[in-house]
């Protein structure tokens, strides 16, 4: 099976890579920045410089691509955080285009190859539901993703149509906070959650690796958040 992912090269979408390759697949990572590729040790895969949030490049990263099987959407925008009455609303618009518009743009330029057996997995995030203050932006860009979700599925079938919703994993999403607070602040949401601690990358990537090999799973939105909804339960 040939996976394509999407912001392939760092954190979710790299250990989605890595196990793809180890179950035998062929894979296309790609991303933005070239340094990323080989810091990522992505042995036995493709990478592939992609901004996917110029739609004329995917448009013609797909025709060059051919057939596909499975599409891994992992773009992150970093922006749209914050409370409402500070937050910026061209942050919160750079939020959309950094994630929501490359994760759409992605599937559709994908759809004249995929195999109409294949699967599409959109990443979201738990902020679209986490119900925490500073964080309205930011949900309404992951519900966003999601809402479309069993839509999707519906009117692509056979095609599957799926989501994984990461709660806080450490990746280098994360580096742009300094080390001493991360480790604060994980230490801080990790006592939050149910499973006392913040998600590695592999539990993400073994949650894609189920959406998109399970054939019998479709319109579905896969919380992998360590037990976020728990919290006041
Ligand atoms: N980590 C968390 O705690 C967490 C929580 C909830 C949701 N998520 C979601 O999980 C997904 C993966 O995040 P992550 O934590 O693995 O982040 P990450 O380590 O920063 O990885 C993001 C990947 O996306 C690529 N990317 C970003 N913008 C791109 C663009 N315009 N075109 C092509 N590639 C692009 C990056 O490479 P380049 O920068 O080189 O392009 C990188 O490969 C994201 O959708 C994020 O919102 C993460």
């Amino acid at each position: 099976m040939k996976y394509i992912i999407i912001g392939g090269t760092s954190g979710i979408g790299l250990a989605t890579a890595k196990m793809a390759v180890e179950a035998g697949h062929a894979v296309v990572s790609a991303g933005r920045d070239p340094a990323k590729f080989a810091a990522a040790q992505l042995v036995g895969a493709t990478t592939v410089q992609l901004d996917a949030s110029d739609s004329g490049s995917v448009q013609r990263f797909f025709r060059a691509q051919g057939h596909l099987d499975h599409l891994v959407l992992c773009v992150s925008g970093s922006s749209g955080a914050g409370l409402f009455r500070e937050l910026d609303l061209d942050d919160l618009r750079n939020g959309f285009e950094g994630k929501f518009w490359p994760q759409i743009s992605c599937a559709k330029a994908a759809l004249p190859t995929l195999n109409p057996a294949g699967s599409i997995t959109f990443v979201g995030a738990i902020s679209s539901r986490a119900l925490k203050p500073g964080t309205a932006g930011l949900a309404a860009i992951n519900a966003a993703l999601e809402a479309m979700v069993p839509i999707l599925a519906s009117e692509l079938r056979p095609t599957r149509v799926n989501a994984v919703v990461p709660g806080v994993v450490d990746t280098p999403w994360w580096s742009r906070v300094p080390e001493a607070a991360k480790k604060e602040l994980f230490e801080q949401l990790a006592s939050e959650v149910a499973v006392g601690r913040v998600g590695n990358p592999e539990d993400l990537a073994s949650a894609i690796m189920f959406v998109t090999q399970n054939t019998f799973v479709t319109g579905t939105i896969l919380d992998c958040d360590g037990g976020w909804k728990l919290k006041n339960a």
